[in-house]
């Protein structure tokens, strides 16, 4: 028999009655937990939900003599990071990178998140758990890969809900908040030599209202401006591809010429080292 119990931060996901056993949560049947549909490999995101708002969502409230079921919509997004920090300053350096990237970026830009830690006692001895709380943005993930087309921003809000009237004024705040976001990312790098994971499916979420968020917030990475490509602690050239991501938002949402001479530009996007971080994705995805 296997007595040995799993890890939370082992598991794949984490199901309502788990996280509800969970020594730090509070079980006040207030909330509801729900696994988020979309998820990445760094951490567990729960919706915390109103239970009231879930039991609507499924037995239906009448509404002018119709029986709708009204998607319920988190309060708030519960982040528990897998991450093993040694002791209590690696966890505490960890929220600086938080706190950094909320300096430069603003509460405007990225979804913001109260980070706490944890003593978590589910394997039977005291570990740290740093976790998030952090705010829910609906939206459509602005996906660097598929930038396609001059009229992207148009496209892409004609689809969701926003009134024809709103439109071009919709695509114009969108436009302009991208550019104050890859304003304040250059700012960011030139400032601290730390770039946001901005490769990641997901990290970016544009808002039906047109605002830019990065809602991916425990990762950012350090450029050096040198010839070896670094890759993360899941072998992934993050910080290559959050310099092309980047670049890709530069080129195809604000229409700008990439200038070669950017210091930036010219050693991450050389011919070579583009071929280099292809190879090294490759692999990534091989080994998932
Ligand atoms: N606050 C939030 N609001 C809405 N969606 C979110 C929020 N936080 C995360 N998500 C979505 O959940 C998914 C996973 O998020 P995230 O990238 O932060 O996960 P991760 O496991 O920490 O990181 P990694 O990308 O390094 O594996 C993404 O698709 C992201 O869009
Ligand atoms: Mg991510």
């Amino acid at each position: 028999m296997n007595d040995t119990i799993q890890d939370i931060r082992d598991q794949a996901y984490l199901t309502e009655s788990e996280v509800l056993k969970l020594n730090f949560i509070n079980d006040s049947s207030r909330y509801i937990f729900r696994k988020y549909y979309r998820s990445g490999l760094r951490s567990h995101i729960l919706e915390i939900l109103l239970a009231e708002d879930v039991i609507k969502e499924t037995q239906g409230e009448i509404t002018e003599g119709i029986r709708m079921f009204p998607r319920a919509k988190p309060k708030k997004m519960l982040r528990i990071l897998r991450t093993r920090f040694k002791n209590k300053e690696a966890v505490f350096q960890e929220i600086k990178k938080y706190q950094l990237l909320l300096k430069f970026l603003g509460p405007d830009f990225i979804a913001e998140s109260e980070e706490f830690i944890v003593d978590y006692t589910g394997t039977g001895k005291s570990q740290i758990v740093l976790c998030g709380l952090q705010e829910y943005i609906e939206g459509e993930i602005l996906d660097p890969w598929g930038l396609g087309g001059k009229n992207f921003l148009l496209d892409l809000f004609k689809s969701s809900t926003c009134p024809d009237s709103q439109l071009a004024a919709r695509v114009e705040k969108a436009r302009k908040n991208i550019a104050i976001f890859v304003k304040k990312i250059r700012q960011m790098i030139s400032d601290t030599g730390y770039i946001p994971d901005l490769a990641g499916f997901g990290n970016l979420i544009l808002t039906i209202d047109g605002n830019l968020k990065l809602v991916d917030i425990n990762n950012i990475v350090e450029i050096k401006l040198n010839n070896s490509i670094p890759i993360d602690d899941k072998r992934y050239p993050s910080c290559d591809v959050s310099v092309e991501v980047l670049s890709l938002l530069e080129k195809d949402i604000l229409q700008k010429n990439i200038q070669m001479d950017d210091p930036l530009y010219r050693v991450f996007l050389s011919r070579e080292r583009k071929i280099k971080v292809k190879a090294l994705e490759k692999q990534f995805y091989k080994s998932l």
